[in-house]
């Protein structure tokens, strides 16, 4: 773990009873490690991440906060960087959830204190993992392997993670108030959150060592689709050619990978990737600016209030309208 002590895995357990703790989103508890919140299975598997995972410097790790464009990242890179490896027609992204083709580290490759082994995949690896920076093992640090960072404006990745979390909370439970969400939000309460640290962890980064890590925003992806996949590609080791461009790679990229056509596939409609949640619960609405529907300006102003104090100083702000 960057600029932190290793902890073992068998010490997690009384690491857990020792930390603060919050009634997460889900009816699950959410523990306060090291400035963050995260569930439990959360925390151990980053600890076993910290202590059993060797970075390439050929591997590419996608990191996001909930809720802010993961599925389209994953897309949108896989299909980037092994295009030469499968056609269009025949890309598994056509019958695959982006979930199960690039594994979260946390929710997937080292859940449930499996040791997976990975020294045997093809590189370059794809891996993506919604844990902040300072728990990252040492080698992602160390070694030349890049990471790509996606953000998106508070006020949409609130309003997503609200629906989200509320289609995954016990029935018993009833549905979580916007209201609530949002104090939870403005606490700093969210999965691997608070959503500024976060994102302010490897905004930092980016601004200190720009070839490791390259920092995204959704918004600019709506913007500009073409030209941020012109960027990630150059920036994951494998530009496109002229000719790529001139044949339309490019477009046919961000098609495969679009919000609609994406949703309108079998797999996403009626599969699960990820415990908790089935697949189709990953596409709802995939626009900027579906905040105005649904909160109001007293809860903007809180939200607002609380993203400036904290983001002050920092050079990162966000676009929270669509464009026209
Ligand atoms: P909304 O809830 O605002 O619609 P994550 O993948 O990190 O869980 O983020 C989910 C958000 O990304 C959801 O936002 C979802 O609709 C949106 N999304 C999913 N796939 C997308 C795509 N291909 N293009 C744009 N947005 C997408």
């Amino acid at each position: 773990m960057a600029n932190t002590t290793q902890i073992s895995q068998t010490d997690s357990e009384d690491l857990l009873h020792s930390l603060p703790k919050e009634k997460g989103w889900i009816g699950l508890p959410l523990y306060q490690y090291q400035g963050s919140w995260c569930h439990a299975k959360g925390i151990e598997a980053a600890l076993s991440l910290q202590n059993h995972f060797h970075a390439c410097d050929s591997d590419v790790i996608l990191v996001t906060t909930p809720k802010s464009g993961t599925t389209w990242l994953k897309a949108l890179a896989f299909a980037i960087l092994y295009r030469h490896k499968y056609t269009f027609s025949q890309n598994p992204l056509l019958t695959d959830n982006p979930h199960d083709l690039v594994p979260f580290f946390e929710f997937k490759l080292y859940a449930n204190n499996q040791l997976p082994n990975l020294s045997d995949l093809p590189s370059p690896r794809l891996f993506a993992t919604h844990i902040p920076y300072s728990w990252l093992p040492e080698s992602i640090n160390n070694s030349k392997c890049k990471i790509v960072y996606l953000c998106r404006n508070p006020r949409d990745t609130l309003v997503s993670y609200w629906h989200f979390t509320n289609k995954a909370r016990p029935e018993a439970l009833g549905p979580l108030s916007l209201e609530n969400g949002l104090d939870l939000f403005c606490k700093g309460i969210t999965g691997f959150g608070p959503f500024w640290d976060h994102a302010l962890g490897y905004w930092n980064k980016n601004l200190e060592r720009p070839q490791k890590v390259l920092f995204l925003k959704y918004e600019d992806l709506k913007k500009d689709i073409k030209y941020q996949l012109k960027r990630l590609a150059e920036f994951m080791g494998c530009p496109f050619t002229m000719e790529e461009e001139k044949n339309g790679v490019i477009d046919e990229i961000s098609r495969l990978c679009s919000f609609q056509r994406l949703s309108s596939l079998e797999v996403n409609k009626s599969g699960k990737s990820i415990d908790y949640f089935e697949n189709r619960t990953l596409f709802r609405k995939g626009e900027v600016g579906d905040w105005m529907n649904y909160l109001t300006s007293p809860m903007v102003e809180q939200l607002d209030e609380v993203m400036e104090e904290k983001l002050s100083g920092s050079g990162l702000t966000f676009d929270m309208y669509p464009q026209l």
